[in-house]
């Protein structure tokens, strides 16, 4: 699997390339990745529990009109996670809460925003993240040197998939958003930006099966480097 419907939808007149952060470029397991001297093989269950609540609090937050920030609903969801799990260990929560603001880059991150920028594509982060957790991993994953712009959800106090977080995307680089090529690992994500009007690709790492969401993403591939290939030479 690299690509699929390419040809029904096109990616042509792109001019600008987006990205999901969390998940997509960065790398949400590696905070507790690098706990399991201390969480052991425990580590996967912990960090997919967290990532599940992260979600689901952003979701219930912006149902509720009740916005807290990321970082905020990112240690909300940790408590969750470490106390369903049985997890304690002193000043465990603190050590996952700064590595998360310093999660690895995916092998392939940088050199796929590279390659986008050398053929004058602008490039971009659009993400839920608050600016200040982004800016600390965008530079501690040494991707800021390829991004024209780092966007955060956070000054419209809502989150994803809501159709104002994608066009601020448009707002920033002056163009409609059939003029976007919009990638997220997220399969809820990759539907939003779709029904919002983006052309998307669903990076589907794990395989998983197609979101039943009333728009579906125009191409799917399996990995960052597959991104520049989707688009005319
Ligand atoms: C983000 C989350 C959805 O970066 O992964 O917006």
């Amino acid at each position: 699997m690299t690509t699929a419907a390419t040809t029904e939808h096109g990616f042509d007149g792109i001019r600008a390339c987006v990205f999901d952060a969390y998940g997509t470029l960065l790398d949400v397991n590696s905070a507790a990745r690098r706990c399991e001297d201390a969480l052991g093989g425990g580590w996967e269950t912990l960090a997919a529990t967290w990532r599940a609540k992260q979600l689901e609090y952003t979701w219930l937050r912006s149902l509720m009109g009740d916005y807290a920030d990321f970082e905020r609903v990112t240690g909300d969801a940790l408590d969750y996670a470490l106390e369903r799990h049985g997890v304690i260990g002193e000043g465990l929560r603190d050590r996952l809460m700064a590595l998360y603001r310093q999660l690895d880059a995916y092998g392939d991150a940088a050199a796929c925003l590279g390659t986008l920028r050398g053929r004058g594509l602008n490039t971009a982060i659009l993400s839920n993240g608050s600016p200040a957790m982004l800016d600390a991993a965008v530079a501690g994953a040494g991707l800021a040197p390829h991004l024209d712009a780092v966007l955060s959800v956070d000054p419209l106090r809502v989150y994803k998939p809501h159709p104002s977080v994608y066009q601020l995307a448009c707002d920033r680089f002056g163009v409609m958003p059939e003029a976007i090529l919009f990638v997220s690992a997220n399969g809820w994500d990759a539907g939003g930006a779709a029904r919002f009007g983006f052309r998307v690709a669903w990076l589907n790492r794990a395989g998983f099966p197609a979101e039943r969401l009333p728009a579906a993403p125009a191409a799917v591939v399996d990995s960052l480097s597959a991104i520049p290939d989707l688009l005319p030479a």
